[in-house]
């Protein structure tokens, strides 16, 4: 009975391994999880006592559905001065997560057969996405020897006339890689060449290390009408659970964005969207803690990794993932990154997400969402294997 459009999609999986590791943590086990998705760090005490506020000061009831025009104009402002794009406050749309506003900028621009090009590895929801909307993911191979940074021409090859959006997840999950400012302008000249739309998701813009992050829809105003930028507060302000994100685009696009959300989800909770305002206007120096914390674990664990007999891992510059190749472990039955990953959960309590779910056969990834002691527990029960 259930359709064949939702019996094809896959839940989560990163959801669920987590869930997983979670349930043998409650039963005793002494499980260092590094599948998760989420800073362990807490919400920032401003934003929590906003929302306390806002629920006092009566914010319980409907606004506009893109969010209201407080919210949207402070995320108007955020896009001008952090990342030089003039957004008006008519060009943006606040929903609840990123997720959503994914799903709804691909269902806004693809019609049944068009095509969407992204890396591999990619983010394992935008295949789901994808596939809701009826639209065909064609993946180009963003290499570990360019420390799995995408590359134009690599991009140009996969162009069709079925083309429709090029997908662009920098910082990304799950490599962490940052794609230059460079590359990125070589990518957004294909777009023009090839009159093609860029979805650019930035939801860990905020998580770089020792490089800049770039938005695409700064180039020029004919590149920002053709892009559509999707942020959110997830990652930024370790606001994962309140669900949060927006994305700026055309009016033409926002408005569409907007019509469609009106009638499956309305606006996003009243109460976060005054959360969201004092995240983006109070002070942000737990952002810079949060951002050095992950900054000091990356380098403690890329170096620990590399240490390793058997596995390999670049160096990454964003996000709070490392990409680690493992296929030097592999032998006998453990063949896959699958196999790799189960035989680390039952011999070593140690919980990562294998490669196969990202598109790839020789790789694990960990999150460093993980205290430095659990980094270095987990280095020394790899040593064992
Ligand atoms: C690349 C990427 N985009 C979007 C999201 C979704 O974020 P949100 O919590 O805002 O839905 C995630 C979350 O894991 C992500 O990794």
């Amino acid at each position: 009975m259930i359709s064949e459009l939702i019996s094809n999609i896959a839940p989560s999986p990163t959801l669920s391994l987590n869930a997983k590791a979670k349930e043998m943590k409650n039963n005793g086990v002494d499980v260092l999880n590094f599948a998760v998705g989420e800073p362990d760090m807490d919400t920032p005490g401003n934003i929590k006592e906003a929302a306390k506020k806002a629920l006092d000061e009566g914010h319980t009831k409907y606004t506009a559905a893109a969010g209201s025009i407080k919210l949207r104009e402070a995320i108007s402002k955020k896009f001008l001065n952090e990342n030089g794009v003039n957004y008006s406050s008519s060009e943006i749309v606040a929903g609840s997560g990123a997720k959503p506003l994914l799903y709804a900028a691909l269902l806004t621009l693809c019609n049944p057969g068009d095509e969407v090009i992204l890396a591999a590895p990619y983010w394992v929801s935008y295949i789901e996405l994808i596939k809701l909307c009826k639209a065909i993911p064609v993946f180009v191979e963003a290499k570990e020897e360019n420390r799995f940074m995408l590359k134009a021409n690599d991009i140009e090859e996969k162009i069709s006339d079925k083309t429709k959006i090029l997908l662009i997840n920098t910082p990304s999950n799950p490599t962490g890689a940052v794609i230059t400012r460079e590359e990125l302008e070589r990518i957004a000249e294909l777009s023009k060449k090839h009159d093609l739309y860029v979805l650019a998701d930035e939801i860990y813009e905020k998580l770089v290390y020792g490089v800049s992050h770039f938005s695409v829809a700064g180039i020029d105003d004919d590149q920002k009408n053709r892009t559509i930028t999707v942020n959110g507060a997830s990652k930024a302000y370790s606001m994962t659970g309140l669900r949060l994100g927006y994305l700026g685009a055309s009016t033409e696009i926002a408005k569409a964005v907007s019509n469609f959300l009106s009638n499956i989800n309305g606006n996003p909770c009243s109460i976060v969207q005054e959360a969201f305002i004092e995240a983006l206007e109070g002070p942000q120096d737990e952002v810079s803690k949060m951002r050095d914390e992950f900054e000091k674990r990356r380098n403690l664990f890329h170096e620990g990794l590399n240490k390793i007999d058997g596995i390999t891992c670049t160096k990454p510059n964003g996000a709070f993932y490392l990409y680690a190749n493992v296929s030097g472990k592999f032998s006998g039955e453990i063949n896959t990154p699958s196999k790799f990953a189960e035989m680390l959960l039952d011999k070593t309590y140690i919980a990562v997400v294998p490669g196969e779910i990202f598109g790839t056969i020789k790789h694990v990834r960990f999150s460093y969402a993980a205290s430095i002691e659990t980094i270095e527990k987990c280095l020394g029960r790899l040593k064992e294997i």
